[in-house]
Formats: structure tokens, sequence, C-alpha cells
């Protein structure tokens, strides 16, 4: 009785229509080919958020190449028609999603996913994307090279910020969404594979040696990493029972070691300035890749062109819980990464018999009016060109100084735990972090921050 009443509305055209639109999704859209971050347009895509990556890399130095196998676990943030990956060159050979073969379509550095059927919001999906090549690097808006760098030997240096993981796998690209990541990376043996996170396997065989990745903690695209060399590898626990995994070339070990040898040091320093540690893991992988010319906080595990000096080091283990565990929404907000991570070291260096952070500020301070370090407000680079210019380091840290001296030190420590642990594992922009200093300093501060860290040239008054 019940049923026939149902088959005798579902004949009716309203009902028809209304069930031809949920089969295909009801009012299902594309997702959008960008994450609308005006600094970086091409980086990250609308619609879905990926949940948790897994990378099969097999890698072969003397030839280049890579041949991957992604698998994304998503979940759906709209009805679906299609969604959009991020992937500079290589080639894709298939894209499954739950298993079954769908159409995909290339335009620029956007692969094109085109579901059997609607992908209906809230649903979890997988998508598996069989690809291969010879990964090239992106370069960035300043000039610099960004994602999986190649050197003459065959080993790679892998560093995406801000938009180089497209260049070795197809992500999600854009610090607004995190993941959770397992990379397997296989290469020959005698060489060594190291990514984000605690190794769970290595295995050879057949001349060949996996090695299996995990990061457990939400992590953005651009800090995952692939490291891949003739490392000289250490691992230990620290006291307090945490892993470390260093792997460091052999051309820079003797200089790496005794910088290195400090890490648990600088990680227990750290935590009691800014809170627990955020991940299960920690190291480095020092790399001979000296024209890269720079460093990067990859999770966990930052990777160096070079050994590093002690400041370098005290800057990339900040940055695990500014620009890491806590993560920007959008790059104009560089400044809460790299004025922190600049103003550990000024910190790090005032406790080691440096200059006080008030006289760091002070001869920064007696810069002219033309320095570069004034040429743009550190709150706000303009474009994607200027992210890593001189202001949102020098001038991100000469605000926290500033900030420190008005609301004093008891507050503004407070103020730095705080904002590591409200917005641990997620994300945290500049209007949130000014309300957290008003409120824990209980002091008005917007003209502070329209001066510091907004205002357009050198402040007439330090
Ligand atoms: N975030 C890095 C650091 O401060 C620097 C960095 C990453 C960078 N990518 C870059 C600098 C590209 C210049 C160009 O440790
Ligand atoms: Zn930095």
């Amino acid at each position: 009785m019940i049923v026939s009443r149902l088959l005798a509305f579902a004949a009716t055209p309203v009902l028809a229509a209304l069930l031809a639109g949920a089969s295909q999704g009801g009012g299902a859209v594309p997702g959008a080919p960008t994450a609308g971050d005006p600094y970086f347009p091409q980086s990250g895509d609308g619609g879905y958020h990926v949940v948790h990556y897994r990378l099969n890399l097999g890698y072969t130095p003397a030839s280049r190449h890579l041949d991957a196998t992604a698998v994304l676990t998503s979940t759906a943030t709209q009805n679906l028609s299609s969604f959009y990956l991020d992937l500079s060159g290589l080639t894709v050979g298939s894209v499954r999603i739950d298993g079954r073969a769908v159409a995909f379509s290339r335009s620029g550095v956007k692969l094109k996913v085109t579901p059997a059927h609607a992908l209906r919001r809230g649903r979890t999906f997988s998508t598996t994307i069989t690809y291969s090549g010879v990964p090239a690097d992106v370069t960035d808006p300043d000039g610099s090279a960004d994602g999986w760098i190649t050197q003459k030997d065959g080993s790679v240096f892998v560093a995406g910020e801000p938009q180089g993981a497209m260049t070795w796998f197809p992500s999600n690209s854009h610090p607004i969404d995190k993941s959770t990541y397992e990379v397997e990376v296989t290469v020959p043996d005698g060489w060594t594979a190291v990514s984000n996170g605690r190794l769970a396997s290595r295995r050879s065989s057949n001349g060949r040696t996996a090695f299996d990745w995990r990061e457990t903690s939400p992590m953005a695209a651009y800090l995952a990493t692939a490291g891949i060399g003739k490392f000289q590898v250490q691992s230990y626990r620290t006291a307090s029972g945490l892993p470390v995994y260093n792997a460091v070339d052999p051309a820079e070990a003797k200089a790496a070691a005794p910088v290195l040898a400090q890490l648990p040091a600088v990680i227990a320093w750290e935590s009691k300035i800014f809170g627990r540690y955020p991940f299960d893991a920690a190291g480095a992988v020092v790399e001979h890749a000296h024209s890269v010319g720079y460093a990067l906080e990859t999770q966990t595990r930052p990777v160096y062109d070079r050994a590093p000096d002690i400041d370098t080091l005290v800057h990339e283990t900040a940055h695990q819980w500014f620009g890491d565990s806590v993560s920007l929404n959008r790059w104009k907000d560089i400044w809460l990464n790299e004025g922190f991570a600049t103003y550990a070291e000024w910190l790090w260096d005032a406790h080691h018999g440096g200059p006080s952070t008030a006289k760091r500020f002070a001869t920064d301070y007696a810069l002219p009016a033309g320095n570069d370090l004034w040429s743009f407000p550190a709150g706000d680079p303009g474009d994607g060109a200027h992210i890593f210019g001189t202001p949102p380091y020098e001038r991100g840290a000469m605000v926290l100084e500033k900030l420190r001296e008005r609301v004093g030190d008891q507050a503004f420590f407070a103020i730095l735990r705080s904002w590591a642990g409200e917005h641990r594992y997620g994300h945290g922009d500049t209007a949130q972090f000014i309300a957290l200093s008003e409120k824990i300093s209980g002091k008005k501060l917007d003209s502070l921050f329209a001066t510091w860290l907004y205002g357009k040239g050198k402040p007439a008054t330090p």
C-alpha cells in the first residue's frame, strides 16, 4: 500500500525531477579551481577537503624518473559535479574514484576530475591518481625555485612553500587545507628517502629500499617533503622521548654536527616559551644544495640547503609552532610565520649572550627610511612576490617587540603560548591575534598594530 502510493507519487513530474536531481547530487556544481587567495590564485581548490594523502613514490636518481600513485581520502564540502587538484608537469595515467576509473583533463596546473555521479556534500571518497615523469620545480614570483628540486647527482631537495607541492603530488595546495600523510618512497639501495613524521618501516627487495613515513598531525601540503640522497642517518630519542631522525649529506656533515646536536636543547627551550612541542617526531634533512638559497620548516623535519647555523635551526624549529601547527588562512598573513620565527632567533640570541631584543629593535629602527626594511608593511606584502621580503621577517619581529614592551613580559609570553595552544593543528589570522593580545593584556592595541604592522614607511618615533 505504502509502496504503491510512493510509486504513484514517483510518477508525478515533480518527484521525477527531484529523483533525477538526487542521482546527480541535487544541484551539484564544479568545485572552484582555486582556494581564492589573491597572492597565489592558482593554489588550492574548492568543494572538498583532503583528510589524508597516501603517496607511493618510486624514484630512480640516474634517470630522475618518478613513478607514483597518490590516494587521497577526501570529504566533499558541497555537492560536486567535478573538482580540481593541483599538479604541475608529469603525466597522469589514470584517475579512479572509489576504485572506478573516471574522466579527467588537464589545463595548466589544474587536474580536473569528473566523477561518474556527483558526490554529495559530506560524502567521503577516495581518489587514486597514477602519474609519472621527471618532476620539474616551479619558479615563484620572487624568482626562487620551489618544489621538487633535483641536484646534479640525482639527489632531491623538496621544499614546497608556497606553491611547490604540485610539482610532486596532486594536491589541494593551499595551507587552508590540512591533512595527515603517509609517504612511501622507494629508491635504489644505498639511497635514503626522508619525509615528515615517523619512519614506520624500511624494507629492501630486488635492489630497492622502501621508506614508509607517517605524519599523523594535520599538515599543509607545502610542508610535505621527500628528501632523497646518500645521507648519513642519525636516529635517537631525546631525554623526553621524542624520536629524532636526521639525514645529512656527507659534504655537510662536519659543519652540521655541532648545530644538529643542539636540536633537543632548542626544542626543550622553545617548549618552555611557546608551550608543548606540537608533533610526535623531529629532525632535519641537511642537503648539499647551495643553489636553492633557503631552508624550509617542513613539518617535524625541516630541510636545509646546507649545514644550518644555530639561528637558522632556532628559526625553523620555532616554525613548528608558528606556521606548521598554527597555519595561515591566507598568504597575506605571512608575518604570523616569519615574524614569530625571527623573534625566536632574537630571544635565543639574547639568552645566549647576544644583544637584548630591545637592542635588536633599536638597531633595526636606526636603519634609514630608504632601507628595504621599510619598503612595505609587514602585515601587507601586497602580492605573492613579496612574502619572503625583509619586512615580514624583521618588521614582523619588531611588531612583537613593540607588543612585549607595551603589555609586559608576563602578558606577552602568555599571548604567544595561548596563540600556539588555541590554534594548535588549525589556523589563525592577524585579526584573531590582535583580539587575543587585547584580551590577555586588557589593553587597546589597535594603534600599535596600525603603526607597526600596517604602517607604510618608517614610523616617526620608535
Ligand atoms: N619559510 C622559509 C623560512 O623562513 C623561507 C622560504 C621558503 C623561502 N620558501 C622560500 C624564501 C622561497 C625565499 C623563497 O625558513
Ligand atoms: Zn621562516
